[in-house]
């Protein structure tokens, strides 16, 4: 009988984790005057410690396309395999100790957007927030938009620890922009299909690791470049189940760097693993349901099939044939 009473207790303690989501505004001078994010508060909040934060940069299907409301905010979520997408569906493991903050841009991320995502951390978090551990990721145009932000000045490069841009829609346009990320020394790990249909992996992401390779970007950029995937990779790259996602856990990653109070990064897991340009397909994907290992031909976008996210742009191919269970 007592027995049964525990069991039952564990069960409604476990049913009870929902995780917390939450539409944020935070009001500055800059463009738009408000910006609409969505604030993710890990386990333990508040309780001391101070916590790494993770800013998330969504695609170009979850602009706002016109001014950003509360309402608009909520396609932040819709977009599958993201961060947000798993927060806000319950699947985010409750061990990353991550503040997820992701902002909505209304036509596109600019530079300025993404600053003020990084001063929205530094400002409305202060208390709790670990400023060494402040690190940015995004998809497609978000990935683009954090190539922008860390090409745009060093000072951009030295308020994150680490970066993840991924199948990222933003092409090099000056060789000023290497030597200013090399100059912040800050860690990338970047991401792109081989047959991204959508973002030309050669003039993009190729193009920035070569440029940041020859500035002498310290530590060496990770480049993995997914032999199939399509533009859809960021599920395989986000997925949280560690089980699943052996080769691309950028959770662990990014938490192995931190901003010293000089500007310098340390790693606190040894030096990362260092791939080169042309080594490291990943044919790793998040479910059964995906497989990377057939024809390598893809059908047009499937959104078919349970749980079946919404793709980003909307027109793109899903990883391989997609009947996409996403988890
Ligand atoms: C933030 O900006 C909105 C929209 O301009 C305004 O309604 C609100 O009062 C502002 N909040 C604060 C705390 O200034
Ligand atoms: C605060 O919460 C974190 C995460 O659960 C935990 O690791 C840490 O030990 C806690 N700190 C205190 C002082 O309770
Ligand atoms: C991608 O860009 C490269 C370099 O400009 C070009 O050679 C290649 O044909 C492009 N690929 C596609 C699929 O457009
Ligand atoms: C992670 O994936 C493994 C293998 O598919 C599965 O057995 C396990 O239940 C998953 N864990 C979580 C927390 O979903
Ligand atoms: C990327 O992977 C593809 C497919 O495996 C391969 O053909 C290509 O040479 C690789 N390119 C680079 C730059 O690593
Ligand atoms: C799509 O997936 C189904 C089920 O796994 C498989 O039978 C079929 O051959 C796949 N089609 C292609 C074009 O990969």
């Amino acid at each position: 009988m007592k027995y049964t009473l525990v069991i039952i207790a564990l069960i409604l303690v476990g049913t009870s984790e929902a995780l917390i989501h939450t539409k944020k505004t935070f009001n500055h001078t800059a463009w738009g005057d408000q910006t609409f994010y969505y604030e993710y508060l890990p386990q333990g909040y508040g309780n001391g410690t101070k916590f790494p934060a993770l800013i998330f940069l969504h695609g170009a299907g979850e602009n706002a396309n016109g001014p950003c409301t509360l309402t608009t905010l909520t396609k932040v979520t819709q977009n599958g395999g993201t961060p947000p997408y798993y927060i806000q569906n319950n699947i985010w493991p409750l061990d990353l100790p991550f503040i997820v903050i992701s902002p909505q841009a209304p036509w596109g991320h600019g530079v300025e957007n993404v600053e003020i995502a990084v001063r929205i951390i530094k400002e409305a978090y202060t208390a709790n927030a670990d400023l060494n551990r402040i690190y940015i990721t995004g998809l497609s145009q978000g990935g683009g938009a954090v190539w922008n932000f860390l090409a745009a000045n060093v000072n951009n490069g030295l308020n994150v620890a680490a970066a993840v841009p991924i199948c990222a829609a933003a092409t090099p346009s000056s060789s000023s922009q290497y030597t200013t990320i090399a100059s912040a020394s800050v860690p990338i790990w970047t991401f792109h299909a081989w047959n991204d249909g959508s973002v030309n992996i050669t003039t993009t992401t190729i193009a920035w690791v070569n440029g940041l390779n020859a500035a002498g970007l310290t530590p060496t950029i990770k480049f993995t470049n997914f032999s199939s995937g399509g533009h859809g990779i960021w599920q395989h790259v986000y997925e949280t189940n560690k089980t699943v996602n052996v080769n691309n856990y950028i959770y662990s990653w990014l938490l192995g760097y931190s901003r010293g109070s000089t500007g310098s990064t340390t790693s606190t897991t040894g030096p990362a693993t260092t791939v080169s340009t042309t080594s490291t397909t990943s044919t790793t994907g998040p479910a059964s349901t995906t497989s990377t290992t057939g024809s390598g031909s893809t059908t047009s976008s499937s959104t078919t099939g349970s749980n079946c996210p919404a793709v980003e742009p909307q027109t793109v191919t899903m990883f391989g044939n997609c009947t996409c269970t996403c988890h």
